[in-house]
């Protein structure tokens, strides 16, 4: 970028600009205005300036929520309203989204993320960046890369390898990138295979800038820079918030010694300089706070997961006494703590919400409370007015400050004494519908079998209690699907062994098998699936068809039909997973998301849906030949309802792709003749170089291979009884070139 050699005062300038002003300001210079950069994901949640609170903001649901929408355009919406509240109150760059992989449901930040897919961490991060950025604020997402878990979360390296970093913690990020261009990229305080992120090299730079194309500056997450110097050559620009003057004297004193080159300052500064002029604008209009609470009561509406129903729900609106349960109908948990939480503007609670949307008695009970000598009292006032009514409606949630930034969760199993008191309520009540209020996920098994109806109405936001009444009663049709599997037991989740490591390093044992791909893996019983919600009607999947089988253009695309065949209008999401043929060894996810949509159709209608699937959904990685590969093979396109609710499937076959394999001499033996060019070549090369037969007939016999197949080629060159060696390798890719193979 830069040309000319800057003068010791331009360095000094711009080395100004590499650190922050204080916690949510960067330092102006001539060129620049100073930027004002404030979180949160689910709704601003900009520090007063003298940190007794927060600036009122509309309170969205949680992002776990917004995900379990699979709506990208609501996300949208929602980010947009955002984006117009955090332009009226100063902010040039919002925070989020946040879009970590939800590796284990214990991580404490899980309600802040959207996924344990990256396809669908992406898709809706995409949409929400769009959405920030369409009200002329910078979008920052965050936190790149692997930052996984609370524990030990500043120092603690995730060892990842290759393949699983690709196509599980990297890839939501590529696709937003790629995709709607943020402006922000926030570096994160762990390390990444023995190296923070914030001095990552490859991360930052070869990865993010060079191989995906980011154009917008990287800030590091909040006091995450451990090394100025080796951050700015690794490509951080922006250390957060400072401290600016040490940061500056170490930057120049670096430069004066020889040890960083000024360009890389003065192009860190550039970028932070274009940013400026990019997002840096005046404050905007005030907001419209009614609009965004409806449509902060819209977006937790189409959140909310119907689990299970045996018919209780929705409940008539008149009718027979209706007993609401649980402190959490009346005090709802919205929200997970930390720095995403917002200074909600109002607040609609489940209890008031049902009270105004049931012509019905509505008796309330707490059932029970934080204090452990109200508990028994409580319980007993619940159970009585559960018996005396036609129907319960149960609160449960593990509760304020059960998930937070800081630390992760202790369990995913509901306090002790509110399961106790849902068996009392079960046994003097059997229509007993559970509300789940709750970011991560919560153990369901056993006691859902018990329940009429159960619920998963997340850390709703704001507008949460009117939301749960609508879907409670029908007047929205539930339509959010899980983006995460609740699993039968902790026990049985794919990070269980190996979370949250010890020692400094957690190990991501379980590879690429994360979520679904690892309980599908295993054969493993689930709870609830990934993808699983379902509704007051039922829709019925018929008629697919292949209409491009993606030879010429590399997509392919199919369409099949979705029909409403239930009484009630509603919102189907349908699914489309890839099942590549199972392959020895199975070390390919059973199937993958690769597209996902939501249909609105009246009772008895239908929509023809066209999916497409891009070809990077068929490709896994592949750290031998350092890309993405598709194997040549069968492809099982897959439609559903959810990842265990397949009701339709096509097939379409690809043909190989991918960059040739790099052969050398540590290649083993099987490498080298199982490749498709040069195997071939290999074997007549050395029939050529050994007349006499034997170097061909030792590769060409199979109990070679099975035994010794493994052994990298180079330890078989000083054997006299084949004329194997460089020079006959050199041949055989030679030759395999000629005939326009790989090698
Ligand atoms: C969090 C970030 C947040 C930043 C600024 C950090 O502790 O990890 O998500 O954006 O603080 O508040």
């Amino acid at each position: 970028m830069t040309e000319s050699t800057p003068t010791e005062a331009e360095l000094v300038r711009h080395a100004a600009l590499l650190s922050g002003a204080d916690m949510s300001h960067t330092r102006p210079d001539d060129d620049a205005r100073a930027l004002t950069l404030s979180d949160g994901p689910n709704g601003l949640a900009m520090n007063l300036p003298d940190w007794s609170g927060k600036v009122p903001a509309t309170c969205f649901p949680a992002p776990v929520a917004l995900a379990a929408t699979w709506d990208v355009d609501l996300v949208a919406r929602v980010a947009a309203a955002i984006g117009r509240e955090a332009r009226a109150a100063g902010a040039d760059v919002l925070l989020g989204p946040s879009i970590n992989i939800k590796r284990s449901p214990l991580g404490g930040r899980g309600f802040e993320y959207y996924s344990e897919d990256p396809f669908l961490s992406g898709r809706i991060g995409a949409g929400f960046v769009t959405g920030v950025q369409s009200a002329g604020v910078g979008a920052c997402v965050k936190h790149f890369a692997v930052n996984s878990q609370e524990t030990d979360r500043m120092r603690v390296s995730a060892e990842v390898g290759e393949r699983a970093l690709r196509e599980i913690y990297l890839s939501a990020f590529e696709h937003v990138v790629a995709s709607a261009s943020p402006a922000m990229v926030m570096a994160s305080y762990n390390r990444v295979n023995g190296t923070y992120v914030t001095q990552d090299r490859r991360l930052l730079t070869e990865i993010l800038r060079d191989e995906w194309g980011f154009e917008g500056a990287i800030v590091s997450d909040w006091g995450a820079v451990d090394d100025r110097v080796e951050a700015l050559r690794a490509g951080l620009d922006l250390a957060m918030p400072g401290p600016a003057d040490a940061s500056r004297r170490q930057i120049l004193a670096a430069v004066a010694g020889g040890d960083l080159e000024a360009s890389v300052v003065v192009d860190s500064a550039e970028r932070l300089r274009r940013l400026a002029r990019t997002w840096g604008a005046p404050a905007g209009r005030p907001a419209d706070l009614e609009e965004h609470h409806e449509l902060a009561v819209t977006a937790s509406a189409a959140s909310i997961v119907l689990l299970k129903n045996d018919d209780l729900l929705p409940l008539r609106t008149t009718g027979g006494p209706v007993a609401v349960i649980g402190e959490l109908a009346r005090t709802p948990h919205i929200q997970g703590g930390g720095s995403a939480s917002a200074s909600a503007t109002r607040l609609d609670t489940p209890l008031a919400a049902l009270r105004a949307a049931l012509d019905r008695s509505v008796e309330f009970s707490a059932g029970y409370s934080c204090e452990p000598t109200e508990r028994e009292a409580l319980a007993d006032e619940a159970v009585r007015i559960a018996g005396e009514s036609d129907v319960a409606v149960v609160f449960l949630g593990p509760g304020e400050g059960s998930e937070s930034e800081g630390y992760d969760r202790a369990s995913l199993e509901l306090p002790l004494d509110q399961l106790t008191l849902l068996a009392r309520v079960l046994a003097v009540n059997p229509r007993t519908a559970v509300v789940l209020d709750n970011g991560g996920i919560v153990l369901t098994s056993p006691w859902s079998a018990d329940v009429g109806a159960l619920v998963e109405a997340w850390l709703p936001g704001q507008g949460g209690g009117t939301a749960i009444a609508q879907v409670l009663t029908g007047v929205v049709n539930p339509s959010g699907r899980l983006t995460e599997t609740i699993p039968l037991r902790l026990a049985d989740t794919p990070a269980f062994p190996s979370f949250p490591g010890d020692g400094g390093r957690v190990f991501h044992g379980e590879g690429v098998f994360v979520g679904y791909r690892g309980y599908d893996h295993a054969e493993r019983d689930v709870a609830f699936p990934f993808g699983h919600g379902l509704s007051y009607t039922r829709f019925a999947y018929d008629d697919v068809e292949v209409v491009d089988d993606g030879e010429r253009s590399g997509d392919v695309v199919v369409e099949f039909t979705v029909r409403n065949v239930g009484a009630v209008a509603g919102a189907e999401v349908w699914q489309v997973y890839l099942k590549p043929e199972r392959r020895e060894g199975g070390d390919r996810p059973v199937r993958t998301l690769a597209g996902f949509g939501k249909v609105e159709l009246d009772a008895g209608s239908a929509a023809r849906v066209r999916a497409t699937v891009l070809p990077r959904e068929f490709a896994r990685w592949d750290d031998r030949r350092d890309g993405w590969v598709v194997d040549a093979g069968t492809y099982t396109i897959e439609v559903g309802a959810s990842s265990r609710d397949i009701r339709l499937q096509a097939e379409v076959s690809r043909v190989a792709s991918g960059p040739a394999t790099t052969l050398n001499a540590r290649s083993t033996l099987r490498e080298w003749l199982t490749d498709p060019a040069v195997g071939p070549a290999l074997l007549r090369s050395a029939a050529a170089f050994d007349p006499g037969g034997s170097t061909r007939g030792f590769l060409s016999n199979p109990v070679i291979l099975t035994m010794i197949g493994d052994l990298p080629i180079e330890r078989l060159f000083d054997d006299p009884s084949t004329a194997l060696g460089p020079e006959l390798l050199a041949t055989a890719v030679e030759e395999a070139r000629r005939q326009g193979g790989a090698g």
